[in-house]
Order: C-alpha cells, then sequence, then structure tokens
C-alpha cells in the first residue's frame, strides 16, 4: 500500500459516497438502480467494502422471467458518473443492447434509461454495466439473468446461480481504485487477489445425496479464467452460454469459463451424507473450494436416469457456410507482442504511439471503435470470422446480439456461445447468421483489453 494510492482512493471514496439516488417509481416498469453501497466481502475482522451494486446488492438481483416474457426495468442512475446495462447473450433489438454511443447515450446520473425488450431464449445469462466497464463491473456492477424454460425445464431437486468472480482488495479489504494499471491491461488483465461465488468467499449451500441440482456457472470477473472441477458430484453440461447442448456432455474433466461465459450443468450429489461436496477450482498449486454443499441426508435411495437434453431455443441454424463470406482477425500487441499496423481515432500509428495513448491491443489492425465496421453484413448473410491470436495471452471473445458457432479444425461445428475463449497463439473460426439488424459490438471481454484497444463491432442490415 503505497500512500499515493491511499490519497488516490480516499479521492474515490469521496465520488462513490454520493447518497443513493432513490425515488418511488409511480407507475410503470420496476426500477433496477445502480449505486454505491458497503458489503463484507472479506471476512469478519475486515472491513466492509465500498462496492456498487445493481440496488446496492452483490451481485445484483437475479433477475428471473420465463422464456417469452418480456423484461422491463427503469434503470434510475445512482452512481455519479454515466452507465448503461448491457444485457449479456439476450438477443435484444439494437436500441436496447447498452452500449454507449453505438446504441444509446449512456444515461448521466440521476438520469433514467427504461429497457424493454422480449426474451426468446431459455437459459442462464447476466447484465451488467457497458460504460467504464473494467470499473463499473470491477466494482460490481453486475447480476445474473435466468430465463426459465417455457416448457420441459428438467427435472431438478433445487436450482443453483453461482456468480464466479474474483477482486482485487487492498490490505484494508477496500476495492484497489486503479483500472488502468499498464501492466495488467497489456497483461492478462485486472486478476483479483480475492475469489468470491455470489460475493462469499465461503459458499456454502446444504444438499442432499442423491438429489439432482442445476448449477448456473457465470463468470464475471474482469479478466480471470475460471478452470473448475467436480467434486463429489457427477454432472452433465447442458447448455452454453444460455444455449441448450443437442445432447448432455458428460463432465469427465475440469471445465473452464472464461470472462463471460456461462456453463449450465445438471449434477446429481454423490457424496456420502456428511460429506462435504463442491465445485473445486484448480490453482498453480492445487485446488481450492469454489462453493461447497455439504451433505446432510439423503434424497431418495437411488440416483435419477442421466439426464435429457434442455429444450432447444429457437432459430439457430447456420447454413451456407461454404458459401458464406469471410472476414479473416488478427489480434495483436500485448506485452511481448507485437503489432503489424495499428490504427487508432482514425490514425495509422506505430506500436510506440498506441501504448502512449494507452492502447496495447489491437483487432484486424485497428485499436478502439472506428466509423467502419468490422463486416457490414446484409440481413440473413452467414458471416465467417477466422480469427488468429497473435498475441502471449488468452481473450475472451464476444458478439453482442446474436450467438455464434466455433467453426471446428475438422469442419464441424461446435455449440451455440456467445463468447469464446481464444488461448493464446490460437487459430479459432466463429460464423454466426447475422439476423438481428443493429450495430453490434465484437470484443473481448477481458474487460482491460477492450478498453485498451480489443473494441470492434459489425453492422447487420
Ligand atoms: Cu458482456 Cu460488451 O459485453
Ligand atoms: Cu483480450
Amino acid at each position: 500500500m503505497t500512500p499515493t494510492r491511499r490519497s488516490f482512493l480516499a479521492g474515490g471514496a469521496a465520488i462513490v459516497g454520493l447518497p443513493p439516488f432513490a425515488r418511488a417509481a409511480a407507475s410503470g416498469p420496476s426500477v433496477i438502480a445502480p449505486r454505491a453501497a458497503r458489503h463484507q466481502l472479506a471476512p469478519d475482522g475486515y472491513p466492509a467494502t465500498e462496492i456498487w451494486g445493481y440496488d446496492g446488492a452483490l451481485p445484483g438481483p437475479e433477475l428471473r422471467y420465463r422464456q417469452g416474457d418480456t423484461l422491463r426495468r427503469r434503470l434510475v442512475n445512482g452512481l455519479d458518473q454515466p452507465t448503461t446495462i448491457h444485457w449479456h447473450g439476450i438477443r435484444v433489438p439494437n436500441a436496447m443492447d447498452g452500449v454507449p454511443d453505438l446504441t444509446q447515450d449512456a444515461v448521466e446520473p440521476g438520469a433514467e434509461f427504461e429497457y424493454e425488450f422480449a426474451l426468446p431464449d431459455a437459459g442462464s445469462y447476466w447484465y451488467h454495466a457497458h460504460w467504464a466497464s473494467p470499473e463499473q463491473v470491477g466494482r460490481g456492477l453486475h447480476g445474473p439473468l435466468i430465463v426459465d424454460e417455457a416448457e420441459g425445464a428438467p427435472d431438478i431437486d433445487a436450482d443453483v446461480t453461482l456468480v464466479l468472480d474474483d477482486w482485487l482488495l487492498t490490505d484494508q479489504a477496500e476495492i484497489d481504485p486503479d483500472f488502468a494499471l499498464p501492466m495488467q491491461m497489456s497483461h492478462g488483465g485486472r486478476i483479483g487477489n480475492f475469489v468470491t461465488t455470489n460475493a462469499r468467499y465461503d459458499f456454502s449451500r446444504e444438499v442432499q445425496k442423491y438429489q439432482r441440482l442445476r448449477l448456473r456457472l457465470i463468470n464475471s470477473a474482469n479478466a480471470r479464467i475460471f478452470p473448475v472441477a467436480l467434486d463429489g458430484l457427477d454432472g452433465w453440461i447442458v447448455a452454453y452460454d444460455g444455449m441448450p447442448l443437442d445432447q448432455p456432455e458428460k463432465v469427465s474433466s475440469e471445465l473452464v469459463i472464461g470472462p463471460a461465459q456461462r456453463i449450465d450443468l445438471l449434477v446429481d450429489v454423490v457424496a456420502e451424507d456428511g460429506a462435504i461436496a463442491g465445485l473445486v477450482r484448480l490453482t498453480q498449486d492445487g485446488r481450492a473450494v469454489q462453493a461447497s454443499f455439504p451433505v446432510s441426508g439423503q434424497a431418495s435411495l437411488v440416483r435419477r436416469k442421466a439426464p435429457s437434453p434442455l429444450p432447444p431455443n429457437p432459430s439457430h441454424t447456420i447454413g451456407a457456410l461454404a458459401s458464406a463470406r469471410s472476414v479473416p482477425m488478427r489480434i495483436e500487441g500485448g506485452a511481448m507482442g507485437r503489432v503489424s499496423r495499428a490504427s487508432f481515432e482514425g490514425r495509422e500509428m506505430g506500436f510506440g504511439d498506441m501504448i502512449d495513448r494507452g492502447q496495447y491491443w489491437t483487432m484486424a489492425g485497428q485499436a478502439g471503435l472506428h466509423d467502419a465496421p468490422l463486416v457490414a453484413a446484409d440481413m440473413g448473410e452467414t458471416v465467417r470470422i477466422p480469427i488468429a491470436n497473435d498475441t502471449v495471452f488468452a481473450h475472451a471473445m464476444h458478439l453482442h446480439g446474436m450467438h455464434f458457432r466455433e467453426v471446428l479444425q475438422d469442419g464441424a461445428m461446435g455449440p451455440m456461445r456467445d463468447t469464446l475463449l481464444v488461448g493464446a497463439r490460437e487459430r479459432r473460426e466463429i460464423a454466426f447468421v447475422a439476423d438481428n439488424p443493429g450495430d453490434w459490438l465484437f470484443h473481448c471481454h477481458m474487460l482491460g483489453h477492450a478498453a485498451s484497444g480489443m473494441m470492434q463491432w459489425v453492422r447487420v442490415g
């Protein structure tokens, strides 16, 4: 802890110390109000942490709807800076996508914005701030958005949302206020020193032997990739990023969840009565408990049969792959990297000049948003984007507005996703049907990477 950082924090604290903006809505949609709050994040004995949360809660309130419902929420900005809400993974009309300057004006402090859209797909989604995202999401502005199947929901005993997150805390349990450290942005991003599940470092939930749980894993961290495994739980992957798999996939090894990704699991508790089952996180030096499920009692004598697939969501066929337009995209830059060409704010420049402007990464030779989209697609067109990651870091590539499939090495199609984790130096390819009109971001969900160059957009129609 340096004095400089402490005084910087003091300034920050004054900024977030404004009284929450609260006003009872006479009528209309329920309010969702981002504001500063205090939360006991660190263990007892440490001070409570000043966070920013939707309605002051951490994670934000779980918004729960039924497939086909209409979500209506009035954002009332209780922060002292602009904000917006992005509904990650939902196929929204473009004007509801929550991207400042691209789909709406940022909502000023004290101002309001009404989000209203139908929910076509069942599954596990999330919502988060999309203005100054490294800081706003990093301080806690995110929450789960769960859409229940209109019919054909799986037979389970409990439905458990697990929001995996990490925090960079000082020794006084304050959130480290420097969200733009070059050292983090040019490397793997802001990795916290304090890991939580549903904002608890000791998340625990009692279960019974042979119960079947639906676990909805959501990675809301700024940059951390979570490798996790099941302990005392026997499970199947049934959906990625909200979208059901054609067949449940037996979990046989570790699961990797990149920033913004979700995995839905059906798991049977197979640990004995009195034991502790759980989700474990694999770390460099072993295993850490991410969520624990103490087993108390036995629900039945025998286990259920293996699960059937979740009911499919509508219209996700990606056709015409062979004749699809291909728009190759190279990712360059970062620490130990280089860029072959770079343009930023409409100017061509060298890597050195970019770095001076706090830009460390390029997508297709560009840092930050440009006037021209990466691709302008016709309505209904299939677009392929072969991604060449020429950096030594992983990137969580997220497309707004439409899910894509990965085109696998052998030409087969991977599962529907909205965020693809592309490893260091990897070559991967995605394909999507441009069927949602508007301007959509395509960016890295390591939020510090996005803020330092990794932002592109596609235009549909
Ligand atoms: Cu969840 Cu543009 O992001
Ligand atoms: Cu990245």
